[in-house]
């Protein structure tokens, strides 16, 4: 059954991604949710085609998806999507976005898929499974100290109300990390610390459907998720700290000084 989920996600995934690359680089009909908070018509599209693949699979599961498609349906099973991760990149024909789609079944995050489809990058993970990279198996990075590890970030849509907030945190890192990026698409963030391209993510006030999938993925790959106080990770809370594990603890040393 579990098999049958990943399929169904990782071909609704793709249908999304063909969707945000016949849009790539031609008019969007831009619109604004909030001053930084964009929307195009790729957003949409995409949205409709990934939801109605999964409800014509499962139509009584529950759909929770960024733009607002739903079913109404009350359902042990919910998916979580957010069509285009990365919507500022896009907009400006930026190729670093993702379609991320993730099943929590009973309050669990069981799976989770996040499709690059400029790279054709198909990240993939089940619950006690592993993590994949198209169909290959991947692992976070054995980076071991915060001065060699390579971070990643972002900042909310509120960083023009609050913008010191969010570079504290970022000033404090640049002093005790080898490098920041700050890419664009925290779905990315993630499947890049997954898969060690990245040692370590942070960032706050992140929605569930820009961290479900990809939290399933970290786990899976052998990383560690917490809030910035080292308590559980929750796709519903306030706070992410994604790590390969070994640079958790240093990470969190920094966070708790701001
Ligand atoms: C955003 C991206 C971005 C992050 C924002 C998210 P969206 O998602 O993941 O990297 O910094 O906090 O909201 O709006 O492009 O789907
Ligand atoms: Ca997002
Ligand atoms: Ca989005």
């Amino acid at each position: 059954m579990h098999d049958e989920f990943l399929k169904v996600a990782v071909d609704a995934a793709r249908a999304g991604g063909d969707v945000l690359l016949k849009y790539l680089g031609g008019p969007l009909n831009i619109e604004f949710k909030g001053d930084a908070n964009l929307v195009t018509i790729a957003d949409r599209q995409a949205e409709e085609a990934i939801v109605s693949f999964i409800t014509g699979h499962y139509p009584d599961h529950q759909i929770m998806a960024e733009e607002g498609t739903t079913n109404n349906s009350v359902s042990s099973y919910r998916w979580i999507i957010d069509p285009l991760d990365g919507t500022t990149n896009f907009a400006h024909s930026l190729p670093i976005f993702a379609v991320s789609i993730g099943l929590e079944v009973n309050g669990k995050m069981v799976m989770g898929v996040v499709f690059d489809p400029v790279r054709e990058e198909c990240f993939t993970a089940m619950e006690g499974c592993g993590a994949y990279l198209n169909g290959k198996s991947i692992r976070v990075s054995d980076v071991d100290t915060l001065d060699k590890a390579l971070l990643a970030t972002g900042f909310p849509y509120d960083r023009r109300i609050n913008p010191d907030e969010y570079l504290l945190p970022f000033r404090e890192f640049l002093k005790t990390a080898q490098e920041i990026r700050r890419p664009g698409a925290a779905t990315i963030d993630m499947c890049y610390v997954a898969s060690g391209r990245f040692d370590g993510f942070w960032e706050p006030k992140l929605q569930p459907w820009d961290i479900a999938a990809a939290s399933v993925i970290v786990k899976e790959a052998g990383g560690k998720l917490s809030d910035y106080k080292g308590g559980e990770f929750s796709i519903y809370g306030k706070e992410t700290l994604a790590s390969n594990g070994k640079i958790h603890e240093e990470m969190l040393n920094v966070l708790r000084t701001i």
